[in-house]
């Protein structure tokens, strides 16, 4: 059973983690509680808590959000009944354990991606859930974010018409020193992959969201370094892969292909996106989006001798709000445990996109595309 709910003293959200994504997801949920959380004309109240395994960082968080609740023993506040709202934070490896504790808990979770490291995990995950009957939800930034929203409404308004193909580029350099981002990324038991595991987490989802179904993936991966060293100087084997180069086939007809490093040099803001149909054309990042009409087309002739010019000419820049799509997603998520009605992306989502993970995998180790059909 999940914890009852009293608007007079509204939703705690305990935030598990201090690193780069708890600050995301609080900041985001102290911009819902300064703004209020009003459901069917009542505003309910939203106060934080905050668990971490370093004091100072917890006090920190503490002071810089306002956590009415402050923790260094997780098990403390998954158990506290002033908390109905459980949003995991942790390095991956912490995601299955916690979660599924909250669970037991009746407390309503939300997680940042990816649900778990192990497919059984994740399946197990939904499977508690659901008997427990709890909101479960997951980030899913990517069809929140301003750019790629806007992309996903000019396709179904059918601005594109039919869509021919999809092409993601993401990336950028992280040196064998691992000085950038957090080093257990590269570290196959606390991320459980590389860089397939850790992006295709979003783009196998975000694609399906705008896409639909896949039907076909193929997959290649290269590790770039065997061997890396954390901020402070430690060594360690790489056990998982920097990129990969994952081509789809959607069930509508479509292409899709992925590129992901760690090991390249970006010139743009990324992930990027070029999608491509008979009546028109996107091409987006985060927070810039161009439309091409297929009426401002240029009848381009190829000639290799001469420098092409006019290739900018046909796009329309469109503007774009913006957008927290941690703060979008949280208010969905808090605004669906109070409701009740059921709030999308959830772990059913989650349960399918690391199939096609696991799918993306067989195809790398095997070198054969993998038939898909019956995960989506
Ligand atoms: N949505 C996105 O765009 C996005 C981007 C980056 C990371 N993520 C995901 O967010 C999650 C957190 O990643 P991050 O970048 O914030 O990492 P991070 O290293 O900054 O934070 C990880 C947190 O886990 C805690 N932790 C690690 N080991 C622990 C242990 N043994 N006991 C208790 N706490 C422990 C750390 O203290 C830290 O608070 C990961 O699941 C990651 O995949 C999502």
């Amino acid at each position: 059973m999940s914890t009852p709910l009293d608007p007079r003293t509204g939703l705690t959200v305990g935030v598990l983690g201090t690193g780069r994504m708890a600050h995301l997801h609080l900041r985001a949920l102290a911009a819902i509680r300064r703004d209020g959380l009003v459901i069917n004309g009542e505003t309910w109240p939203v106060a934080l808590a905050v668990y971490g395994r370093d004091p100072e960082k917890v006090a920190a968080c503490a002071r810089e959000y306002q956590a009415a609740i402050a923790t260094t023993d997780m098990d403390e506040l998954l158990e506290r009944p002033d908390v109905q709202v459980i949003d995991n934070c942790l390095v991956n490896a912490l995601h299955y354990g916690p979660l599924r504790r909250a669970i037991q808990y009746g407390k309503h979770c939300f997680t940042d991606k990816p649900l778990t490291i192990e497919l059984s995990d994740a399946e197990d995950l939904l499977a508690a859930a659901r008997a427990a009957g709890i909101q479960h939800g997951i980030v899913q930034n990517m069809r929140f974010q301003a750019g790629t929203a806007r992309a996903r409404e000019l396709i179904e308004a059918g601005a594109l018409g039919r869509v021919f193909h999809v092409r993601v580029v993401f990336g950028y350099f992280v040196p064998p020193q691992v000085t950038n981002r957090p080093a257990w990324f590269y570290q196959r038991e606390q991320a459980g992959g590389g860089i397939i595991h850790d992006m295709m987490a979003h783009f196998f989802d975000l694609l399906r969201f705008i896409l639909g179904p896949i039907d076909r993936v193929y997959a290649e991966a290269l590790t770039a370094f065997s061997e890396r060293m954390d901020a402070a100087g430690h060594r360690f084997p790489v056990e998982v892969e920097d990129a990969a180069a994952v081509i789809l086939r959607f069930r509508s007809g479509a292409l899709g292909d992925i590129f992901a490093s760690w090991v390249r040099r970006k010139h743009e803001e990324v992930p990027f996106f070029e999608i491509d149909g008979e009546k028109g054309s996107v091409i987006c990042s985060f927070n810039e989006l161009r439309f091409q009409g297929a009426d401002q087309t240029a009848g381009f002739r190829y000639d290799p001798t001469r420098r092409q010019t006019g290739y900018e000419e046909g796009w329309e820049t469109i503007p774009l709000p913006e957008v927290d799509p941690f703060e979008v997603q949280l208010r969905n998520f808090l605004t669906a445990v109070i409701s009740g009605r059921p709030c999308k992306p959830d772990w059913e989502d989650a349960v399918t996109t690391q199939r096609l993970i696991e799918a993306a995998y067989e195809s790398a180790r095997s070198g054969r595309a993998v038939d898909t059909r019956a995960l989506n």
